[in-house]
């Protein structure tokens, strides 16, 4: 599904963000990418989505090779990618319900069934009762949940999260997790991008660990 092959990323020909990174992620695994603050994981998840390129190596994404693919066929394997960014990127001003069924559109579905679907997943983040309310008016873990259920509306085959439990307590951050392996347990790879040991700790998953652009070794033969 996801594989790396012998990537390197340099920014601004400064130090290598990712060196010589080599990991498959299969169909349906859950994995968390874990490493201090600067190790490389929010690059390692660019690469996925295709907003960054490898410098050197291969990324390829269900089929999709990430360097050689054109600028136009990336909308293409974005509707098959759902992302929980780490600053959200919501609408603040838009209602929630617009906010989950905009991505939507450019999965070709009528107004209606991409409101039958945005209803749908709303309910299972809990928030069918704030459809109409807007972002601004969300706590932050509320707006983490919108854009959780933005992510899941697209039914992607590959779900990426960046520090999703960064400002949350435990109760929440074990709902979300919990959530997480709901979505994993109907196909979809997860992959959850965090520092904090604790929420690794507490579940039962592949770890890759990144330090200093490095995977730590006994991830990369897999
Ligand atoms: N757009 C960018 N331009 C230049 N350097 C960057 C950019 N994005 C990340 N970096 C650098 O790459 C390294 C890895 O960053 P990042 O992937 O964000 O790590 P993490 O998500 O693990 O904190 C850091 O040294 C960071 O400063
Ligand atoms: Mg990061």
């Amino acid at each position: 599904m996801i594989r790396f092959d012998e990537v390197t990323k340099v920014y601004d020909d400064r130090i290598a963000a990712l060196d010589d990174v080599n990991v498959h992620v299969k169909k349906g695994e859950f994995a968390f990418l874990t490493g201090p603050s600067g190790a490389g994981k929010t690059t390692f998840l660019k690469m996925i989505y295709a907003a960054e390129r490898p410098t050197s190596g291969t990324v390829t994404v269900a089929g999709h090779d990430i360097g050689r693919m054109r600028r136009r066929q990336v909308p293409y394997l974005r509707r098959r990618i759902g992302v929980v960014f780490q600053d959200f990127r919501l609408l603040g001003d838009r209602p929630v319900l617009e906010n989950v069924m905009l991505p939507m559109t450019i999965l070709g579905l009528s107004p209606a069934e991409r409101r039958r679907r945005a209803l749908q997943v709303l309910s299972v983040v809990g928030l069918g009762q704030r459809k109409d309310d807007r972002p601004d008016e969300l706590s932050g873990g509320e707006q983490q949940r919108v854009a959780i259920a933005r992510a899941i509306a697209l039914d992607p085959v590959v779900l990426l999260a960046d520090e999703p439990t960064g400002n949350l307590d435990p109760t929440l951050t074990e709902h979300i997790m919990k959530l997480f392996r709901a979505i994993n347990a109907r196909g979809t790879s997860v992959i959850v991008a965090t520092h904090d040991y604790e929420v690794v700790r507490r579940t039962e998953a592949r770890v890759i660990k990144i330090i200093r652009g490095r995977v730590e070794a006994g991830e990369a033969a897999r």
